[in-house]
Parts: C-alpha cells; structure tokens; sequence
C-alpha cells in the first residue's frame, strides 16, 4: 500500500474497491449489500439544499475590518472601537437570479458581512444601494413575486415588473439607481455596500444616536453597459466569481473605506422625511459621512459549498452597541432570516463553523437537527434559572428604553410620503450621458408591456421631472424605430420575454 492515506466509509472502516460494484456474477445485478454504493448514491441525492429564496446566486471571501477613526462616543461596541480588528465573510449576491444565473445581470446586489466580534456575530445585512424598493414589509412577497418566474410561462415577466412599480411609486428611487450605471457593476469589488436600514448605536451613558452605514469602494466604480454585459454573459456566465476569487488568489485585496451617518436620536422628529423609512436616503449634507475604518477581503473560501452557500446572515444579530430601529423593514427581516435558516440549513445552522460566533456560547436550545455541541459543563444545568452554575443573563448590556407611542392601526405608508424629490435629487447628479443610458435601459426593459402599464410609471417619471419622462418616452420611440428598420431590412425582431 502506498503512503496516501486508506480510504474509509463515512463509518471509517477502510474501502476494499472503490471501481466496482458488488455483482452476482461478473456480468449480473448488484447486491443490496454493496452498502457503499448504496451511501455513495444516497449522499449524491442530498448534495443540494434549498437555495435561498432571494439572492441564490453569490460570491464571497473572508477578510477584516479595521477601525481608524474614532466613534466611541456613539457606541460601546467593541468592534467599533479605535484600532479594533475583526474577521469577517462577506458574501455579495444578485437578487432575482437563480443559482446558476448569469452574473452579469442587471440587478440590485446583495452586500452582506458577518462579524465575528469578540461580543457574538453582528451581520450587516445590505445591498449595493442605500435605499429599496417598498417600505412595507407586506409588500415585500408580491416584490419578490413580480422579479421571479411567473407561473405559467416560467419566464421572467416585464409585465409584472412595471405593474407592481406603477402602482407602487415609492420604488422610483431604487429603480432609478437599478436602471442608472451603478445598477449593473463589473464585479462586487467595484460597487458601494450600504447597511441601506437606519440602525441605532448606543453608548455606556445610554445614549441612542441613529446611523447608517456605508461601504465605499476603494477599487472606484465600474460598471457595464447592457450592451457590453451581453457579450460578457455570452462568454462567461460566472465573472463575478472569476474576478473576486481570481483578484484575491493573485493578493490584489479588495478594500471599501466603512463610513457612518450618525443621528441624534431626537432629530428622528424633526427631520423633512421620515429617517426609518427605507425608500429614502439621509442627505449628506445635513449628517455627513464620518470615516470609521477599512474593510479589507483577503482570503478565498476554501469549500465553497461549507462557507459561501451554507452561511447565514440575519439583521438579527446585533451586538451590545448596535441595535435596531423601528423601520418597518428591519423590523420584519429580523424575523424572516432566522426563520429561512432553519429551513435552508437545519435547526442548529448557527452551530455550523462559518456561522459559529468566535466566542463561546451559551445558551438553553436543546436539541433538533445538528446538535453535535456540546452540554454546557454541568449536564445537570440545562434549563434556566437553575442551581447549578449554568449560564445567566447579563444586564449590563441591556439597550436603553426606546419610548414608542401611537394607536394599533393599520396606516397608509403612501400617505404623506414625497416619492419623487429624492429620485430627482439623484437624477440631478446624473450627467446627459447618464441620463440617456437610463432611459434607454428602461426603453429596453419595457419592452412588450402594455400601453396603460407604462402610462402609469411615465406619469410617475413625470413628477419626478418631465424631462426624465421625456427621455424615456424618446428612448422608447427610438427603441421601437429600430426594431421597424430591423423587420423592413427582413431581420427577425427581437423576441420579447413576455
Ligand atoms: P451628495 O451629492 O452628497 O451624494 C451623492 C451620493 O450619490 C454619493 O454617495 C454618490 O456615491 C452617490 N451616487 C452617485 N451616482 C450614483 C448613482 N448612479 N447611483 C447611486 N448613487 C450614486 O447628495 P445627497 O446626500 O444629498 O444625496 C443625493 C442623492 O444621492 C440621493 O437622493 C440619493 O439618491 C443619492 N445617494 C445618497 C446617499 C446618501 O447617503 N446621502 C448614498 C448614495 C446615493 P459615491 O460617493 O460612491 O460616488
Ligand atoms: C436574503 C427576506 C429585504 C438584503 C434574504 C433571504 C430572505 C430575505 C428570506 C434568504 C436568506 C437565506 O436563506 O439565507 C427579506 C425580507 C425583506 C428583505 C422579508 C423585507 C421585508 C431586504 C433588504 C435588503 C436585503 C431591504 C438590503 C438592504 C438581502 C441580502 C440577502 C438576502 C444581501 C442575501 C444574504 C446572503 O448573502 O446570504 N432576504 N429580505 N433584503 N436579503 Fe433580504
């Protein structure tokens, strides 16, 4: 026998034959007893888990955040103090996509970190934009139902995508930065992360102040236009993968400066918008950035499936220093992450080592799938309050009260809510080139929707300046022009994907 080492069942008695089956006969049926190709073909059948619901398809990497400036006075979290370094995995995502999709789509990109702190794992949970596309939690599955595959056809459907935006305006500002330049990156190291959620900080004097995180890449901006990401997916349907894992491989670490917002907690009344509503954005100019530290991706997974497709990232985990806001939003993923993971992974899927807090911990959950940890030191102590020297609450980390008002009611968010001067106030900033790749990308996306669908997102466009409505209206016409030239010249036009 050579010096490799012996081959085993996952029993770990050694494998005699690895190449044949056990027969009857040379050329006759296999025994039931071949337990090993029984196991083999039984644990290929469960190589696949529910991929996520939304954002199946992911890149992600280990790597490091370093604090250099200096926001003590806002919070007590450990990790958020000067010269504080802590591991992290990122793990960025494209929404709709199933897991084989193409990378290179347009698309609203996941942006997620989890923590490992020396207080438990604090997740940020965020997209490569600041704001989203509803500001009701209720909204959300009928969102995620118009990008999926619609039940019939199992297309993708324009259609459903333009009726729910329609008639749901406080979308525009998210869709105007999916369908500008930044709605399609070159690859994740060249695209902001935000928190997007206003969170809160809180200090050892028990202060709350609001804040929001930013990622800011330090690679600058790249992105591809529809035309030339076409040719990239005909050639590679995985180039976010090739350049993260390829960027790194090669020890070109990709860094974003991590920048906050911070609000003092009283502000939330007076403010123009509402600061918790998910649609809008605190303009800098009133809470400007405020430079925190570095974070920095410097190591490939080395199981992709162990580390990237079994990670779980929850707004749920905070750490003492770190909490939540009343965003209606947050309120519901604190609920819904968890509540995926069991499903996705199994009951104890914090237990797996990418989950794993870099802490010890203890808790009172007993058994169910996964339970391979140990009890806690004294067996006897596995219910709480006990005598018996189990683990006990701490409450010196107890957020401060939060004080909360209003009647139980069901209150109509688009009440009151401008829409459309923060989609303008981006839209400003845009220059003519901009502006005109915009309305062509919606002009291409709307195709083969019907009239009074677009009627209704053209109004909304046109509150928000009529010249945007214009444009798109031109792009259109121009769009429409030349699928005519194309059918005149005897081309076939182009399918529509409805
Ligand atoms: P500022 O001029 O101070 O900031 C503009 C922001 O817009 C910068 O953060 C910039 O990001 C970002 N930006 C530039 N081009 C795009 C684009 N195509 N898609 C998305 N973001 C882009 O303005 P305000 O703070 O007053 O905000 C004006 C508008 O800018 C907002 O309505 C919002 O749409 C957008 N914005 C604002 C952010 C905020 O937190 N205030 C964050 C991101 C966008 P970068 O610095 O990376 O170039
Ligand atoms: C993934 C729900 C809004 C960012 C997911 C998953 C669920 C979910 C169930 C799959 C989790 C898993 O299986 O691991 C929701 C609900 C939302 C919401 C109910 C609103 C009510 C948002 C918002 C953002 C966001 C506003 C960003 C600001 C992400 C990201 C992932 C994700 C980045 C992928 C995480 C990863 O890489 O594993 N979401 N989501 N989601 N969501 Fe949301």
């Amino acid at each position: 026998m050579s010096d490799r080492p012996r081959m085993t069942t996952s029993a770990g008695a050694p494998v005699p034959d690895n190449q044949n089956s056990q027969t009857a006969g040379p050329r006759g049926p296999v025994l039931l007893q071949d337990y090993q190709l029984i196991e083999k073909l039984a644990h290929q059948n469960r190589e696949r888990i529910p991929e996520r619901v939304v954002h199946a398809k992911g890149w992600g990497a280990h790597g490091t955040l370093t604090i250099t400036g200096d926001i003590s006075r806002y919070t007590r979290a450990k990790a958020l103090q000067p010269g504080a370094r802590t591991p992290l995995i990122a793990r960025f995502s494209t929404v709709a996509g199933e897991l084989g999709a193409a990378d290179a789509e347009r698309d609203v990109r996941g942006f997620a970190l989890k923590f490992y702190t020396d207080e438990g794992n604090w997740d940020l949970v965020g997209n490569n934009t600041p704001v989203f596309f509803v500001r009701d939690p209720l909204k959300f599955p009928d969102f995620i139902h118009t990008q999926k595959r619609h039940p019939r056809t199992n297309l993708r459907s324009k259609t459903a995508m333009w009726d729910f935006w329609s008639q749901s305006p406080e979308s525009l500002h998210q869709i105007t930065i999916l369908f500008s330049d930044r709605g399609l990156p070159v690859a994740p190291m060249f695209m902001n992360g935000y928190g997007s959620h206003t969170f809160s900080l809180w200090n050892d004097q028990g202060e709350r102040f609001w804040v929001k995180f930013h990622f800011k890449t330090m690679q600058g901006h790249k992105h591809y236009t529809n035309a030339e990401a076409e040719k990239i997916v005909g050639e590679s349907r995985e180039t976010y993968q090739e350049e993260l894992f390829g960027t790194i491989e090669r020890g070109e670490y990709p860094r974003w400066k991590m920048q906050v917002q911070i609000m003092p907690e009283a502000d939330a009344e007076k403010t123009s918008y509402n600061p918790f509503d998910l649609t809008k954005v605190w303009p800098h100019a009133e809470y400007p950035p405020i430079d925190v530290g570095v974070l920095e991706l410097d190591r490939n997974a080395d199981n992709y499936f162990a580390e990237i497709e079994q990670v779980a990232f929850s707004p749920s985990n905070v750490v003492p220093g770190i909490g939540f806001s009343p965003d209606k939003m947050l309120q519901a993923r604190v609920f819904s992450y968890a509540d995926a993971h069991r499903y996705r992974l199994g009951t104890h899927y914090e237990a797996l080592p990418v989950n794993a807090p870099k802490v010890p911990v203890h808790h009172y959950h007993k058994d169910g799938a996964m339970r391979f940890f140990p009890n806690n030191p004294n067996p006897d102590a596995y219910y709480e309050p006990n005598s018996f020297g189990g683990p006990v609450e701490d409450k010196s980390v107890q957020e401060p009260p939060l004080k909360i008002s209003g009647d139980a009611d069901r209150y109509n968010h688009r009440e009151g809510n401008d829409d459309y001067g923060q989609p303008r106030a981006l839209w400003e900033l845009f220059d003519e080139g901009q502006k005109q790749r915009l309305y062509d990308n919606y002009a291409a996306a709307m195709e083969g929707v019907p009239d009074e669908i677009i009627e209704r997102q053209l109004m909304h466009f046109g509150r928000i300046h009529p010249d945007y409505a214009d444009g798109v209206r031109q792009a259109r016409a121009r769009l429409a022009g030349k699928a005519k030239d194309s059918i005149s010249d005897g081309e076939s036009s182009p399918a529509a994907a409805e």
